[in-house]
């Protein structure tokens, strides 16, 4: 007979009927091809026979529609915020893209981009439901909360540069955000959280965080060891783009070692995407790169990018991530690996 499951793998058996796999796409920066190439990857995803759900999480400034010549798109994020919908999968839009269909994040009403713990959690949690192959999240700009936890909610995190500083410099200060949330979040009870929070704050000057975590091990080995796990299968992939020199290729390189050396954290390069009018082009016809211009070496490089991401190993990454119990229970907080859960 087999062992009765403990709630966090039953938690996590549960949600694996939702979504298959969650990719975020971020950056910080504006501009640096966040949305073209989340719109890219699922059309690559999608061209492979998967089914997939693009969603445009960038509240503020949607426009992930319009790359796919959908001029109106309908009820989409906002409508749920709104409650005018009732389920973020109702929302859905056929894209033109075979397998593909897209979650518009039109703002239904002004302030929209404002969202309240509440109406987050709910939608957080409907996104993870979504019965698809593969959810690519387009987050937008900024390093606000809810960008990080839409950011925080995915098995794989994307991070676009392009080789400028100040490019780096947004990304880095997003990955930062982004890893500081899911320490917190992975720390389950209230007490536990704000220990995390003191000493993240405390360590402010200092940003080695695998330090941070050898403190907290010596008054706390189990959520040390929770955060070391989220540290460790954090999933950030950095993939450069507006390429126009193969020297530039370095610059981008170094978002790897900030992140090693100050958060802890691998962020291997997935690849480089040239600057290219292709790309251009497309965005003006309204028809995504990949349908227009799919025999372009920039198209190739989208499409090696989707191969290495399709390789990767994602329950490994979920059954990696410890997160703690809500409320502390010391036999509890043993239990086994579990999905991150978002607080
Ligand atoms: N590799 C590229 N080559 C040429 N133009 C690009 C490339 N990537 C993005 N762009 C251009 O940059 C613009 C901004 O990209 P977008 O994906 O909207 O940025 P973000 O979502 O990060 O704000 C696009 O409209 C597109 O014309
Ligand atoms: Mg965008």
């Amino acid at each position: 007979m087999s062992e009765p499951m403990s709630p966090a793998l039953a938690s996590a058996n549960h949600s694996s009927i939702g979504a298959r796999r969650i990719i975020a796409v971020g950056g910080g920066k504006g501009g640096v091809g966040k949305s073209v190439l989340s719109a890219n990857i699922a059309v690559a995803f999608a061209e492979r026979g998967q089914q997939v759900v693009l969603i445009d999480a960038d509240l503020g400034m949607a426009n992930a529609h319009t790359l796919f010549s959908i001029e109106r798109p309908g009820k989409g994020l906002g409508a749920v915020l709104d409650k005018e919908v009732a389920n973020v999968s109702e929302t859905r839009v056929a894209t033109g893209v075979p397998n593909l269909t897209l979650i518009p994040g039109t703002s239904a009403s002004p302030g929209t981009a404002n969202i309240n713990h509440g109406q987050k959690q709910k939608l957080l949690r409907q996104i993870r439901n979504i019965d698809a192959d593969l959810v690519v999240i387009d987050c937008g700009a900024g390093a606000a909360y809810n960008t990080l936890d839409f950011y925080a909610l995915a098995d794989s995190r994307l991070v676009v540069v392009t080789p400028q500083i100040t490019s780096i410099q947004n990304a880095y200060g997003f990955l930062k955000g982004a890893v500081h949330r899911v320490l917190i979040q992975c720390a389950g009870s209230p007490a536990r959280k704000k220990h995390v929070t003191e000493e993240l704050s405390k360590a402010r000057g200092v940003a080695h965080l695998p330090d941070v975590v050898a403190r907290i091990a010596k008054t706390d080995p189990e959520l040390a060891a929770a955060m070391h796990s989220q540290l460790q299968y954090f999933g950030a992939r950095v993939v450069g783009n507006y390429i126009y020199e193969p020297k530039e290729e370095i610059i981008v390189q170094t978002m790897g070692r900030l992140c090693r050396d100050f958060l802890g954290i691998r962020a291997t390069t997935l690849g480089t995407i040239p600057a290219s009018k292709h790309m251009h082009a497309s965005v003006n016809a309204r028809v995504p790169l990949l349908n227009r211009h799919g025999s372009e070496p920039l198209a190739v490089m989208v499409r090696q990018v989707a191969a290495l991401l399709a390789n990767e190993d994602v329950q490994h990454v979920r059954e990696g991530r410890i997160t703690l119990p809500k409320i502390r229970e010391p036999q509890a907080a043993t239990l086994g690996p579990t999905r991150p859960v978002v607080h």
